[in-house]
């Protein structure tokens, strides 16, 4: 039983809690407004010159400026100088953190992704009275393929691969090896691999049809479209062969129905072909109370993950917290041998070797 004192402190983590997701939003407008990028490339600005810079309204950038530098996310030369001629800028230290999208320590997409999953709670209300899922949303704005793409840019081909030595060996010799990533998303997985094997070919595959043209126009851009396309299928009707590494990435989890996808991939395998399987770094039983990341992963389960799986009679509902034991039924009882849980440390995500 708790005491009063459990009480207070319970009350005083919700404000603290309340402060917390107020700031992440006032992130998300220094990322969509291009705030934080402009003093880490052009430095220190007054209100005025910040406004100046990004095209917005100086007394709004003002009172922005104010509340990040009182939050400490931002530095300010002088607190006793008048308003208008304070300059403030931002902490080289905090330049990955909110001002490079390709850093791996870059999480001002996290405001978007926050302010993004606030967007349909009424409906969410709605959704768990009848049971439904509720409407999706709309691609654009989009934080977790965002916050996604310098992992995979960055670790993906260079890391992660490469410590599994066969599939490294495999995607390195002849024939040139084919891939699908099955649940592509904006395609950065599949580009990350095409530029570190450059021999390779990769077929990317989404339900999302706003996500397979941004993966095609990200591919372009990147320069490896010659060898990396991008098509709208669900996963569950694929129908390709002859592919020697499949790859799901934070996705097995999102579909509704995860046995048919895996069966379907299966049959997709070359000889002596494999899927790699990367997932959330969930505990292996039910823990409460839990690690900050097993509530972080529980908090996108019920807003996102799990909601988006519903609306099929015949969903799997399984949600964000993909436990190892699940994945390993659900690989069962698409026929896989076995799954293979790989070394890779990672403080988000968990990979596995599904063996056909
Ligand atoms: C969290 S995103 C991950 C995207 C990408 N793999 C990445 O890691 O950035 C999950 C993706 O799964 C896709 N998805 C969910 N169910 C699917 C299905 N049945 N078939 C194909 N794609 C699906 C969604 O459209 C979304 O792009």
């Amino acid at each position: 039983m708790g005491t009063t004192d459990d009480t207070q402190a319970l009350a005083d983590r919700l404000l603290r809690h309340a402060g917390a997701a107020l700031e992440i939003y006032t992130v998300y407008l220094g990322e969509r407004l291009g705030l934080y990028r402009a003093l880490a490339e052009q430095g220190p600005a007054t209100s005025a010159e910040l406004a100046e810079r990004t095209g917005t309204a100086e007394r709004y950038v003002r009172e922005w400026l104010e509340h990040q530098a009182a939050s400490g996310l931002l530095d300010v030369d002088d607190t006793t100088a008048e308003a208008a001629v304070r300059r403030f800028s931002l902490p080289p230290a905090f330049v990955p953190v909110l001002a490079d999208p390709d850093d791996v320590r870059y999480q001002a997409h996290q405001g978007v992704e926050i302010a993004r999953a606030g967007r349909r709670l009424p409906e969410l209300v709605e959704a768990f009275r009848t049971g439904d899922a509720p409407p999706p949303l709309p691609w654009e704005p989009e934080g977790r393929a965002e916050w996604n793409r310098p992992l995979f840019l960055n670790l993906l081909a260079k890391s992660w691969l490469p410590a599994i030595p066969e599939l490294d060996r495999r995607l390195r010799s002849d024939p040139p090896a084919r891939l699908a990533d099955v649940a592509c998303g904006t395609g950065w997985a599949a580009i990350a691999i095409a530029q570190a094997y450059p021999r390779v070919t990769i077929d990317g595959y989404d339900l999302d049809e706003d996500a397979v043209a941004a993966a095609r126009a990200n591919a372009e851009e990147a320069g490896v479209s010659d060898r990396v396309t991008f098509s709208v299928v669900d996963a569950a009707q694929l129908k390709q062969t002859g592919y020697d590494l499949v790859t799901i990435i934070e996705a097995l989890h999102d579909m509704s129905r995860p046995v048919e996808a895996l069966q379907g991939v299966r049959d997709m395998l070359a000889d002596d072909g494999t899927v790699l399987v990367v997932d959330e770094l969930v505990e292996d039983e039910f823990t409460a109370p839990a690690s900050d990341i097993e509530r972080y992963h529980y908090s996108w389960s019920v807003l996102s993950c799990l909601p988006d799986a519903m609306g099929d009679a015949e969903t799997a509902a399984t949600g964000a917290v993909m436990r190892p034991s699940t994945l390993r039924r659900y690989a069962t009882e698409a026929g896989f041998s076995d799954v293979r849980p790989l070394p890779i440390l990672n403080d988000y995500l968990r990979f596995y070797l599904l063996i056909p």
